[in-house]
């Protein structure tokens, strides 16, 4: 489950040098047993409930096999048509799966693109932010230090790094309070874009979260978008895992606004059975995006890029060269079909409130946060020392692995149900696990 390697383990097992002549194939296939296997944490295992899931597929393992054994670059719409056409079509069916609003389809003024990560989309959004503030003048003068964004202290470490490469400085990102549900205060944010402006700074951007990390807290999308249109800012919206939850339409009301947004970005790689990497964003108006990130040399002219007919998807994102990444999603969606992702998120959530369930009917512990989905944050009544302990000791058994967090400065254990092959027995188990351990501490006996 969670490797028991010790740091430096792995790599002296490996011979110093490479080797001079090449090996059978059958020789690294057992060295990857005998030598990397202790040396992995089992993401796709049933008992796996740290961080976020990070979930796969079979269908999406093939798709990726399929891309790679294509080997296909997709940076222009001519290097491989289908690269382009295929995710552009694929992400459209999402806007309708997810119950996205229109203006992200690519027959609008919007459109979507996949990313490899929701680091990446965050940092386009806030780039192309940042663009349309300083009326496309950063991009070649610099950030002159005045330029703000908002995040919550709930949102994810991303955005910190994101300021820190877009330029506009740690000092000049804002973290917004948050209400007894960790969820972003907008009239806290009202306030601080207020007196932002009268210290003659340039708002830019603000990202609201459909699950935060921490705890799965859902900002107030729509009232933190009406903030936004006050000030002129762009609203992103950062929905990495819990995204997934709205391909079941009565857990839509959780991103309730989204139609406010500007952009807005889900992991099917966390939540999706789409093996990472594999991040989707949309953005409301794509002009806003090519502006921020295009650059046409010469070796890449062509004529259908020069005829505008068709999307080159290297001026969407950070980086030149791309993945044919769309096809693993499309294996994955035409393999359940939208019934059967459905029938697995709602298990998944179920599940998770089953846990819940016991957890609050249980003396010894409660719950941390409000379960909207499928994490669950508690704690034992005994405090952090003992939570340290039973987190540890469960973790080190092989049996299963979850996390932590500190909310209101206690430690909080984090146990999130979103494997693809999680069942009620893994589930029952990890409970009766977390009992078992919980009634060996010394405050037990
Ligand atoms: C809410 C949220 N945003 C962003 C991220 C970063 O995801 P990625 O690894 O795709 O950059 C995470 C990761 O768990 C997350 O939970």
């Amino acid at each position: 489950m969670l490797s028991q390697a010790k740091p430096g383990e792995i790599r002296s097992s490996l011979p110093a040098n490479p080797p001079a002549h090449g090996e059978p194939f059958d020789a690294l296939l057992k060295d990857v047993e005998k030598l990397i296997l202790p040396g992995i944490t089992h993401w796709q295992s049933p008992n796996f409930f740290a961080y976020f899931p990070c979930n796969a597929s079979g269908p999406g393992i093939l798709g990726d096999l399929l891309s790679s054994g294509l080997g296909v670059q997709g940076m222009l719409w001519s290097t491989s048509p289908a690269c382009t056409e295929l995710e552009t079509h694929v992400l459209d069916w999402l806007v309708t799966m997810l119950g996205l609003p229109e203006k992200f389809l690519s027959s609008s003024a919007g459109g979507g693109v996949i990313q490899d990560t929701a680091s990446s989309a965050a940092l386009c959004a806030l780039l192309a932010a940042r663009e349309r503030a300083t009326n496309y003048s950063s991009n070649k003068k610099g950030c002159d230090g005045r330029v703000v964004a908002y995040v919550s202290t709930q949102t994810h470490s991303s955005l910190q790094k994101a300021a820190m490469i877009a330029g506009i400085g740690v000092d000049n990102l804002r973290s917004i309070d948050v209400d007894e549900n960790f969820a972003m205060r907008p009239d806290a944010l009202a306030s601080q874009i207020e007196a932002d402006k009268r210290a003659g700074l340039v708002p830019c951007f603000v990202c609201t979260t459909v699950g935060t990390t921490s705890s799965n807290a859902m900002d107030p999308i729509a009232d933190v978008a009406q903030v936004c249109r006050q000030h002129n800012l762009w609203l992103h919206v950062d929905a990495a895992m819990s995204g997934t939850a709205a391909i079941c339409p009565e857990f839509r009301h959780l991103q309730n606004g989204v139609e406010l947004a500007d952009s807005y970005n889900f992991n099917p790689h966390k939540w999706m059975f789409t093996n990472f990497d594999c991040n989707c964003f949309w953005v409301a108006d794509r002009k806003a995006l090519i502006q921020t990130l295009s650059i046409l040399p010469e070796y890449l002219r062509n004529q259908a890029t020069e005829s505008g007919a068709v999307i080159d998807y290297r001026d969407w994102h950070i980086q030149l060269g791309r993945r044919f990444r769309s096809l693993k999603l499309w294996f994955v969606i035409r393999h359940y079909g939208v019934e059967g992702l459905q029938h697995h998120i709602r298990r998944h959530v179920e599940l998770a409130q089953q846990f819940a369930a016991w957890v609050r009917n249980d003396e010894n512990f409660e719950l941390a946060a409000p379960t909207p989905l499928n994490l669950i944050c508690f704690r034992h009544k005994a405090g952090d020392a003992a939570n340290q302990t039973i987190m540890d000791r469960l973790n080190s058994s092989g049996d299963l692995f979850l996390t932590h967090t500190k909310l209101n400065g206690k430690l909080t254990l984090r146990l999130c149900v979103g494997q693809t092959n999680t069942q009620a027995k893994h589930v029952e188990r990890a409970w009766q696990r977390i009992r078992e351990e919980a009634n060996k501490l010394p405050s037990a006996a």
